[in-house]
Parts: C-alpha cells; structure tokens; sequence
C-alpha cells in the first residue's frame, strides 16, 4: 500500500542544510495500522508529510498504491487518502454537518447524496445529535469525532493520523482508538498512526515503525487487542 525505498529528505535548520530523513525503506501493507513511534523532532510527521505528498523526497522513492509518487501521479493518488491532526483543523465558524461536508463541497460532488452520506457518517461515529452544533461548543472527543466522519467522505483507502489523541483525555482517546479500529475493519482502511505514546500505538497498531533521528531503529510486529473504552477507575487500579 505504501513503500519507501531509500527516502531521505533535509531542510535548512538554522542556515544549515540538515539531512532530517535518512534513507528510509519500509513498506505498510494494504489493511495494516502502521505506527510511528519516536521521540519528538526524529521525524515521524515528516514521514506522514512525504506519504500524503505534502513534500517531496530530495532521494529515493515512495509508492503509494503501487504506483510511484511524482508530479503525474501525485494528484490523483493523493486523492485516496485523508488526514487527521491532533488539532482536528474543523472549521469554527461551521456546523457540524458543514464541517463533514466540505471535502465533497471542495469536489463538487452532488449534494443531495453527500447530505444523506454525511448524516450516516455522523451517526456512525456517534454524533447524529449533534448535527447543527457549532464546532466551538463541542468537546475535543467530538471534535476528532467530527474530524473523523469528515475524513471519511472521500472513502479514503489510506488514513494519515498525526498525534490523533494527543489533546484528549485517556478515556477519550480510548473511543477514538476504538473508532479507528473500526473503521480499519468495517471499511478496510490501512491507518498510519504517528504518536509518541507507546500505549495509543500498543492499543491500536499491527506493526510500528520506532524512528530514530530519521532512520527507523526497528521494525516490531504486536499482537492485536480488543479495544474498548476503560473506565477511570479501571485505568487507576490497574498496574
Ligand atoms: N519545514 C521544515 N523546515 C525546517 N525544519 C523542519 C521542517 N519540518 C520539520 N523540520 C525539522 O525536522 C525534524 C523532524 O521534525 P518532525 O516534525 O518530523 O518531528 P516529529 O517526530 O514529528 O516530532 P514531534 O513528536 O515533536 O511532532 C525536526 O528537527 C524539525 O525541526
Ligand atoms: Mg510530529
């Protein structure tokens, strides 16, 4: 679904030329949850950056759905894959249902069906109430809830998550986790997760990545889990 052959990428920091991904090969498998973990600045947003085509490579290859990534194929391959932020990037002065409509809004795809599509969406990641509400009274838990459904209009293939529970509590992140996974299983979605929590990548990943100073240090495979939301008072007696 998506390989590098030896990527690096450098970026002037401080009037310097740093080299910032150092020859990576990897390759992430059509319905995996693919994490990227590391410590903060070893490049794992950089890495997401390269795979959804937001920069180039200065080196080697990245193919996406078997295809090589350049100027020709970026646009349409880019087409089959979605982002989530940590910051979920919802539009405030928008409702709800505006906010999951925008991609098609953006397409120009026919509006009756997509009203009718973004309603399903909503209702399946658990927001059918909140169709009208304003993205600035929302939780950060129904926010990425939002970001998610809107994510999911354009039926993805591929699903970029930065950080996706890095601004919400433990029991939130725990249903968003949940969400991912089933998306990954209902809509066969391959996911690439970058966190630099260990238990969002234990809970949610096949296979994870550990970056270090743009190289990968180790490829690790995990045994899948049964997600489900913790209780706090489950998650306070447990070692
Ligand atoms: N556009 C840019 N220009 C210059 N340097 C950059 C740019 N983007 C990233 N970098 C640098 O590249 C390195 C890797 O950054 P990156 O954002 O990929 O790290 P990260 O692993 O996602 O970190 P974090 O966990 O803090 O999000 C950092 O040293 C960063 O300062
Ligand atoms: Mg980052």
């Amino acid at each position: 679904m998506i390989r590098f052959e030896n990527v690096s990428k450098d970026f002037i920091v401080n009037d310097k030329k740093t080299r910032v991904i150092n020859h990576i090969t990897l390759s992430i498998e059509k319905k995996e949850i693919y994490g990227l973990v590391g410590q903060t600045g070893s490049g794992k947003s950089t890495i997401l950056r390269l795979m959804n085509g937001f920069i180039e490579p200065d080196d080697g290859d990245i193919y996406l759905m078997d295809e090589k990534l350049d100027e020709k194929t970026k646009h349409r391959l880019v087409k089959d894959t979605s982002m989530i932020f940590q910051s979920f990037n919802l539009l405030g002065n928008l409702n709800v249902i505006e906010n999951v409509l925008l991609p098609s809004k953006i397409r120009k795809e026919n509006k009756k069906d997509n009203i009718r599509k973004a309603q399903k969406l909503l209702s399946f990641v658990g927001l059918s109430n909140l169709e009208q509400s304003y993205i600035r009274n929302l939780s950060g838990g129904e926010k990425q809830r939002v970001a998610i459904a809107r994510t999911l209009m354009t039926n993805p293939k591929l699903i970029f998550c930065d950080e996706p529970t890095s601004a919400l509590d433990e029991k939130t992140s725990y249903e968003i986790l949940k969400l991912l996974k089933d998306i990954n299983e209902k809509f066969e979605t391959t996911i690439v997760v970058v966190s630099h929590d260990i238990s969002v990548i234990k809970a949610l990943c096949n296979r994870v990545a550990i970056i270090e100073r743009g190289k990968v240090a180790d490829i690790i495979s995990l045994k899948t889990k049964d997600l489900r939301p913790i209780s706090y008072k489950e998650a306070l007696l447990s070692d």
